[in-house]
């Protein structure tokens, strides 16, 4: 696929009809003409992040205005650019900014985005293994990173990840345990525990542990961090019960966004609780997240049956079953 030969490409695209419901549809669109400082990618592979099943429903909270093509994680070629730093047949990955959100995303053979949030694809990386990782990988990554700048490391003690089977908590947890962290995992799919296991956790737990309100401002400290992606009272438990210094670091709310707490486990063991935000971290910052994948790519290789393949016109079904919390690992979209 060349720009300058092709003027069309097939996209998932989401309408609103006029009754207030959204559609789903594999549509024929024009590739947009180049605007100074873009970048035109042939999209190979995207993946299904939690925002983009949201994106892909109608959230507006998401995704403001329809018709539009959710994927807030696209990796493949470039096809044309006007930017000094990127050349046609390069290979790049772009995640998150606002890509998939209000700008056409990585369920579209072809986007055209801003230069700065484009990434050349990391060496050792093919666009596969970026689709796998992507926003996930990246969010996992600055989890990580938070914990160490907080003085974090394997020494402190034991780690707890919640959603542990979904993408975020997936990936935290295999490269936790490259890292040489104990890591326990929280995850309401009885049947993966033991592929938790086989993924190095050393003991999983069902969600009902943490699911239950305790009106007890401190429990026994029993975690020397946690990365959690669901919020809610499994967060309210778990702050409760981080040791002394402990870190949370926080990126999600599949469970709920609420957080009904005292101060006390702040001001009585100093713990910290830290946010992520990978869609607008600095593009240093997410190159930095790239490279620390690529140190820990050999986590690559057993994270390989957490892959589930798919092509775009899958896509509504695989949305359907993350919406309901029963994905697991991640869904790699292969979309050109
Ligand atoms: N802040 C950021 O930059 C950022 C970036 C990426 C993602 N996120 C957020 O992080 C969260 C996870 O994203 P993801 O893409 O990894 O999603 P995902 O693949 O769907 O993973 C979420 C996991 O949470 C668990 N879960 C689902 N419903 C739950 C519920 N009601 N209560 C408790 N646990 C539940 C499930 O794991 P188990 O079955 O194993 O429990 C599920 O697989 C989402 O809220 C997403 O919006 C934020």
């Amino acid at each position: 696929m060349d720009s300058n030969q092709v003027t069309s490409y097939q996209a998932f695209e989401v309408t609103e009809q006029d009754d207030g419901s959204f559609a789903q549809a594999i549509v024929t669109k024009d590739v947009p003409s180049l605007k100074e400082g873009h970048v035109l990618i042939k999209v190979e592979y995207s993946a299904i992040n939690y925002k983009d099943a949201l994106s892909s429903t109608g959230n507006k909270g998401v995704t403001r205005e329809y018709p539009h093509v959710p994927g807030i994680d696209a990796s493949g070629t470039v096809l044309s650019s006007s930017s000094d730093e990127f050349k046609a047949g390069q290979q790049v990955v772009v995640t998150g900014h606002d890509l998939g959100m209000n700008t056409d995303g990585g369920y579209g053979q072809v986007i055209h985005v801003p230069e700065s949030w484009v990434h050349s694809l990391p060496e050792g990386f093919s666009t596969q293994d970026a689709a796998v990782l992507g926003t996930a990988g990246i969010t996992a990554s600055l989890c990580i990173d938070k914990l160490l700048m907080t003085g974090i490391g394997p020494e402190s003690g034991p780690v707890l990840v919640t959603g542990a089977t979904g993408g975020v908590g997936s990936i935290a947890v295999a490269l936790l345990v490259d890292m040489g962290f104990e890591v326990y995992a929280v995850s309401g799919k009885a049947d993966q525990h033991e592929r938790l296991r086989a993924l190095g956790v050393t003991e999983v737990f069902g969600r009902e542990e943490l699911s239950e309100s305790n009106k007890r401002p401190l429990l026994k400290g029993r975690w020397a961090a946690a990365i959690d992606t669901v919020g809610g009272v499994p967060l309210e438990n778990i702050l409760k019960s981080l040791m002394p210094q402990g870190t949370a670091a926080i990126c999600g709310l599949v469970s709920s966004p609420a957080l009904a707490m005292t101060v006390f486990p702040f001001i009585l063991r100093g713990i910290n609780l830290v946010g992520i935000d990978s869609a607008e971290v600095s593009s240093a910052k997410k190159a930095a997240m790239w490279a620390f994948m690529q140190e820990h790519s050999s986590i690559l290789q057993g994270y390989q049956d957490w892959v589930t393949p798919i092509t775009l016109d899958q896509l509504p079904e695989y949305i359907d079953r993350i919406l309901k919390g029963g994905a697991a690992g991640r869904t790699l979209v292969k979309v050109s």
